[in-house]
Parts: C-alpha cells; structure tokens; sequence
C-alpha cells in the first residue's frame, strides 16, 4: 500500500509545487536548480546543495523565501510568513517527499470525506443585490446566502479539477462565472446548472474574468507566470473567444471594467497597471507606480479614479485620465493581496497577506504624500491567516474574504469578524443530499 502524504508533508509540497516548480524543473532550471524531487534539491543548483535535511537554517532554499534574501524567491514576490513556516517545518521534519501529493486534486465526490489537500478558497464574489455570496471552495462553486446571523449554504457544484481561481457575477445576478485552468464556465446562478463551457485558446490559469456592464461578454485573463499575460474578451451566447490580445509580460491578478463599458484595467505580475478602451483594445494608459507584482485593482463608481495595490506593500489612488497619483493610503508592512472600492458610500477595502482588512474613507486626494492626511484608516478585526481575496458589498457594510487554508471569512459593518466558515469541515449527510 502506498503511503499518504501527512496533511503537512502535502501542504509544503504543493507549495513547492505551485510557487517554485515553474522555474525549477527538468526543461527550466533557473540557477541550475531543479525542484521536482527530493534528491535534485539534495543535489542542488550553482551555489551547491538547495536542502540540508531537519536544518532548514542551513537550507539555501528556505534561507532564499525571507525577505531580505538574495537570491530572493519567487523572484519578485513573497511567500507569506505562514507558508515560509510550512516549509521550513518540512525541512526539519526529514523533508518527507510522497509523490502523491503533487498529483492535482481528484473530482470532488459527494458524501466521500473531504481529503486533507490543498483546498483554498481563491475567489469571493457578491451578487449584486448583495445578498448571496459566491465562493471557490477549492474546485467547487458554492452560493451562500448571506443572513444577519451568516452564511447559509445554498448550492454547491464541482466546478473544476483544480482550485477555482476567479469568480463573478452577471450585472442582472442571474449568471456567474468562474476560471481555473484553461476553463471558463458560466452557470445558472439559481440552481448552479452548467450553461456554458469556454476552453479553446485559453492558456493556463484563468486568474481574472469579469462580465461586461450589459451581461453580453466576458473579459478572461489568463497567463503563464513570468512570461505572459493575455486578456480575452468572449462572447456569453455564442461561447467562444471573440478578440485576445497581450496585454502584460507576467500574469494579470486582476481585472476592472468601469459601469459604463468603456475602460478596463489590468493589474501585472510585470509590476504595471495598465488601462484600456474596450471597444478598440487599445492601451490608453499606463501606471508604473509599483516596485513590485500589483494583486489588485479597482475603479471608483464613476471610473475617474483607480486604487491599486501589491506586493510592494503599497496601495495607492490614481487619476485614472491624468495618470498621476492622488492619494498613499496607509503604512503597511506586509503585501496587499486584493482591493475593493465601495461606491455608497465611497469606502475602499483592503486585506493582507496577514490577515488584515483595512477600509479607508472620507478621501482627501491630492493632499501630497502624507499617507496620514489622505483618508481616514479603520483597522476591522484582523483573521489568522493570509487572506487572498476580498469582495464588498455595495455599501460596505458586509465584508467577505477568503483564505488558502480554506476559510470564508465575513465581517459586519463595524469591522467585527463574525463568519469564519471552514468551507471544507464535513457536513453531516443530510446536508449534502439536500
Ligand atoms: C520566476 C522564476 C522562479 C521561481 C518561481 C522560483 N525561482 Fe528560484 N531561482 C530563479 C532564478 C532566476 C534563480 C537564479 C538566481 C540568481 O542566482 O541570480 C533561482 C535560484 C534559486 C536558488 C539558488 C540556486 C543556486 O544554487 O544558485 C534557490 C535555492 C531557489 N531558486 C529556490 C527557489 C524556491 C524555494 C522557490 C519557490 C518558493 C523558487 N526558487 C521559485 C527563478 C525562480
């Protein structure tokens, strides 16, 4: 009989496999390192041996993810103090090395107990009226409703064969969407039954789609990491790519599409925020001001302004005509992982790779570089963990976000946490015979 990975082991394997692997292989190796297996890393690149076994001190490859680190990797981002713990654990734990788990995630089967892998919940979004929430839970869609007291359950389906990695709703809140490898799917948003199912020309991660204002289109970003990003605009009706174009030389992490149709913007791991008219996908602006992969974006209710922010631990407001920034916002020291702009009232949101929600209010743009004097901070109540995704109702006063350990978590308007939802707990059987 073959062994299982230990919920651990498979933990800090999947992130190699997910953050290191793409550089680091047989065809690729960057530095002259492999990560693929135990003895290429006991084997090393250029600079000698990557693992010393039980001393993750001595390892060139945990002594390369701390921040200050040179050779710093992934190049250009930065695993989460979380993460780095998961792996430096594996070290002293012998560096155990079962194959099976980097093997993807198997279809998910109803009433089966759930397996200890990797199940993230890697989009959130909101129905429009606010009131359900839709989540990737791992490779499953799930529509909950949102009550005073919580979540409630109210579909489930297997979506993917990985983790979904993007989801979205119609404007009429009668469609959602969701994206993970090479899939796109739209699903009737009562019932969750399968409408539409786009793959042809589609590259790798979908990590982005948005419906356009009128509901007739969606906007796909996909990409291969450290080599290119592509935006897709495709047809919901017909099912097929209509217009694609490269819009970033590294994955795009996010998308915006202003109310009106007219502009998109496009957040890089190529550091760049760029902005364009939809109609002639044409570039019509560009941001160069982050030092690093900008994770999210969004415009204000009337798209005259765009909050962005990264992994340079910056978030920042631009005049989205003019280009030039008008407002810091905070003093962070960890990543921002997403961004969502409330129109009523105007309140931007912010999570961290430390489980922080920030939300800024009462803007005073072009008041100078003054992070203090630009709008006013509320810290809400902060999650134990690094959260990843964020969306916000239409008038901030219900927050979800979610986490790559699996969680949904929801705070009331007042900033207290009040849902901490374990999407992947086993649910009695009657539950999920329903
Ligand atoms: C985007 C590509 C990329 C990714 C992803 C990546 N690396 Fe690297 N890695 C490189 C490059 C390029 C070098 C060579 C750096 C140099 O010395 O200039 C390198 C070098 C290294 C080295 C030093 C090898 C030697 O002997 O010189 C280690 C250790 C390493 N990487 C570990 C990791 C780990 C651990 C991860 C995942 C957490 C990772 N890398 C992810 C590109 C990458």
């Amino acid at each position: 009989m073959v062994a299982r990975a230990s919920a651990d082991e498979a933990a800090a394997l999947r992130l190699l496999k997910t953050r290191c692997f793409s550089c680091h292989n047989e065809e690729k190796s960057k530095g002259g390192l492999v990560m693929t297996s135990r003895d290429a890393l006991l084997k090393g690149g250029e600079n000698g041996a990557a693992l010393a076994v039980g001393n993750p001190e001595e390892s060139a490859m945990i002594a390369a993810l701390s921040p200050g680190a040179d050779p710093h990797m992934p190049p250009k981002k930065q695993l989460s103090t979380t993460q780095i713990a998961t792996l430096s654990a594996w070290v002293k734990a012998g560096a155990p090395w079962n194959a099976s788990a980097l093997e993807d995630a198997p279809r998910p089967v109803n009433l089966a107990p759930l397996p200890a892998a990797y199940r993230p919940v890697l989009a959130v979004a909101l129905s429009p009226d606010g009131k359900s929430l839709a989540a990737g839970c791992g490779s499953e869609v799930v529509i909950y409703e949102v009550t005073e007291k919580g979540l409630i359950e109210r579909a489930r389906a297997a979506a993917h064969l990985d983790p979904v990695q993007s989801v979205t709703w119609s404007p009429d809140g009668a469609r959602l969407a969701t994206g993970a490898f090479r899939r796109v799917l739209v699903w009737n948003a009562h019932d969750l039954s399968l409408e539409r199912e786009l793959t042809s020309g589609l590259t790798d991660r979908i990590t982005a789609v948005r419906f356009t204002p009128d509901g007739h289109r969606l906007i796909i970003a996909d990409g291969r990491v450290a080599e290119h990003g592509t935006v897709r605009i495709a047809d919901v009706a017909i099912g097929g790519v209509q217009t694609s174009w490269p819009a970033h030389a590294d994955t795009i992490f996010d998308l915006a599409v202003s109310a009106d149709g007219q502009l998109l913007a496009t957040a890089g791991g190529d550091r760049l925020v760029k902005i364009w008219e939809l109609a002639s996908q044409r570039e019509v602006g560009r941001i160069e001001g982050h030092s690093a992969q900008v994770f999210g974006l969004a415009f204000n209710s009337d798209a005259t302004q765009l909050v962005t922010a990264g992994a340079d631990q910056q978030l920042k407001a631009w005049d989205v005509r003019k280009g030039n920034q008008i407002m810091l916002l905070g003093k962070h020291s960890v990543g921002i992982s997403a961004v969502a702009w409330a129109p009523t009232p105007s309140a931007i949101f912010a999570i961290t790779d430390a489980g922080g929600l920030l939300r800024y209010t009462n803007f005073k743009p072009h008041t100078g570089a003054e992070s203090s004097s630009a709008a006013d901070e509320r810290k809400m109540d902060a999650a134990e963990t690094a959260l990843h995704c964020v969306a916000v109702s239409a008038t901030g006063d219900r927050i979800f976000a979610g986490s790559h350990d699996g969680r949904v978590l929801g705070w009331n308007k007042d900033g207290k946490l009040v849902t901490k939802l374990d999407v992947n707990a086993p649910k009695p059987a009657t539950a999920a015979a329903r």
